[in-house]
């Protein structure tokens, strides 16, 4: 089959749908391509280049033949009638948002697949472009802002003065935000970050940011977002809003809850509030904005000095980087429709993701799919205030009671043994307990990150068991023995298995090519 890879037509549109690497994939996958002359110009990709991957360089009327086409904006009503009988066409297309695209599609012999229809379910997140470009523009909102912004991220003591780091503030701790988090943290600003999923903080924590709380129960869609916020909880952010604002020097937006308007965190008086020199990045103003006073695809200052930037093209400003990953989104989804390799592409509607993505097929409109059902749900936080709450804190002191008391039962007990066993053994009791103590203490402090590495640390603390219980099994005496024996096996065990699990984890993070 051929694939085809138009110029993009939408105004100031700089990515295109396949770059030189992702045709290599493509003609790997049994395809032939074809790019339209000039499609990649943009995104810093020449013809030459696509030809020397293995592509034809062909004109707009030859592309729009192929039997699939790569797109990333999807058409417009007037460009659909250009595209032939039979095609398959993978695009962004916001089904959801553009009625009209879908019934000008299902009125055509044709197939549509939209990129940004791929649901977030972890087995489809090589194909969530929503999650690529999210990331990208999380990253381009930090360098908008550094750009804008008349000072250095980072604190400096120079010999010409002294500068204190930038302040940035990030609501909506999702794929754009943890990327804006991570850059603004890495490029030496003080981060901090604030989204109703209180199961964030770690994320944020680990990205160099500090997590501002806000305590007040939100609801949870069950799709791992959260849903809606109480009153309760807006009152509260928005006072978290106003004290931050007087105190950053940037704010990256990008709260959003799917299917509605995006929630107005930052009011015109918190701006009024911001020192002059002040930027607001609003990446949400295409669902409305989070900024009140933003404005779509527009830079505005304010009476009071503060930039306000409202750019819906941030993943378009990265446009190389943009592309690729498009693309490798693209190419992730093609070796899903082709089963065998064959340049043959299958869609089978039976499969979650793919049905999700189905917007028309043959010509019959499908959209919208069933939902999809998504098996881990966040933990709901208790509530603050809840009827029957009362009660459970009760049974909660009752039971951390009945639990002290089985301790001290237990220590008493332990202590008595102690005092009446023979030597060495309470020597022994007491290097034991000392290092139960210390060691949880040392391991309990150990960042959840460094968990692969402390793996390896107790594979060696496991090799001193297996030689301790070597030097035992010499000893005539079967119960000893018997331990010695057992704990020969269990830290055997411990040691293989940690080798293995740790080379699968490496392997995750191996090139294919490296893999062999
Ligand atoms: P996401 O769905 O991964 O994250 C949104 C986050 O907002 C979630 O963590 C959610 O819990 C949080 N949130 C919901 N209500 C909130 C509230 N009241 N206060 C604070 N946080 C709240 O979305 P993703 O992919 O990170 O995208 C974020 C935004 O960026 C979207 O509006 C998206 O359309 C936009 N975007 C903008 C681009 C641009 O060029 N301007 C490019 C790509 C995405």
């Amino acid at each position: 089959m051929l694939i085809g890879v138009p110029r993009e037509t939408k105004p100031r549109e700089t990515r295109v749908a396949a770059t030189p690497a992702t045709v290599r994939q493509l003609i790997g996958l049994g395809y032939d391509v074809v790019v339209e002359d000039g499609a990649g110009e943009l995104a810093g990709f020449s013809d030459e280049a696509f030809v020397d991957a293995g592509a034809d360089v062909a004109s707009s009327a030859k592309v729009l033949m192929a039997d699939v086409i790569l797109r990333v904006n999807g058409p417009t009503v007037d460009e659909i009638p250009l595209l032939a009988d039979g095609t398959t066409l993978i695009a962004l297309m916001a089904p959801a948002q553009n009625p009209d695209l879908v019934e000008a599609l299902a009125a055509r012999p044709l197939t549509a697949l939209a990129m940004d229809a791929v649901p977030r379910i972890s087995r489809a997140q090589s194909l969530d472009v929503l999650s690529s470009m999210a990331n990208i523009a999380g990253y381009r909102a930090v360098i908008e802002a550094a750009h804008e912004f008349g000072r250095f991220f980072t604190g400096q003591v120079t010999a010409a003065g002294k500068v204190p780091p930038a302040k940035v503030l990030v609501a909506g701790v999702g794929v754009a935000g943890l990327a804006a988090i991570g850059a603004a943290s890495s490029l030496g600003a003080i981060v901090r970050a604030t989204d109703p999923r209180p199961e964030v903080a770690d994320q944020v924590k680990s990205l160099g940011g500090e997590y501002l709380a806000v305590d007040v129960e939100v609801e949870h869609s069950g799709t791992g977002y959260a849903s809606s916020t109480s009153q309760d909880y807006d009152r509260r952010a928005a006072e978290i809003y106003s004290e931050q604002a007087r105190d950053v020097d940037i704010i990256i937006t990008t709260a959003l809850i799917p299917g509605r308007p995006a929630p107005k965190l930052v009011t015109a008086a918190d701006i009024a509030e911001m020192k002059a020199g002040s930027v607001v990045i609003d990446m949400a103003t295409a669902q409305g904005g989070n900024v009140e006073g933003s404005v779509r695809d527009q830079k505005i200052v304010t009476s009071n000095g503060v930039t306000i930037i409202g750019y819906t093209d941030l993943p378009g400003r990265l446009p190389t980087q943009a592309s690729q990953m498009y693309g490798t989104n693209l190419v992730n989804l093609m070796k899903l429709l082709t089963p065998k390799k064959d340049g043959t592409l299958v869609l089978d509607l039976d499969d979650v993701v793919q049905r999700s993505m189905t917007v028309v097929k043959d010509g019959e409109r499908l959209w919208p799919p069933p939902p999809v059902q998504v098996s881990a749900s966040p933990v709901t936080r208790p509530q603050t205030v809840a009827p029957g709450q009362g009660k459970r804190k009760r049974d909660k002191r009752s039971s951390a009671r009945r639990r002290f008391g089985l301790v001290g039962v237990g220590l008493a007990l332990f202590l008595v043994l102690v005092a009446t066993a023979p030597e060495p053994i309470p020597q022994h009791f007491t290097v034991l307990t000392l290092a139960t103590v210390v060691g949880f203490y040392v391991i309990g402090n150990v960042h959840h990150a460094l968990h692969t590495p402390l793996m390896s640390v107790t594979n060696a603390i496991s090799g001193i068991i297996v030689v301790g219980s070597f030097l035992q099994l010499a000893i005539d005496d079967p119960t000893i023995r018997a331990l010695a024996f057992a704990a020969t096996l269990l830290a055997s065990i411990n040691i293989f298995g940690g080798f293995a699990v740790t080379r699968r984890m490496l392997r995750m993070f191996q090139r294919e090519s490296v893999k062999g």
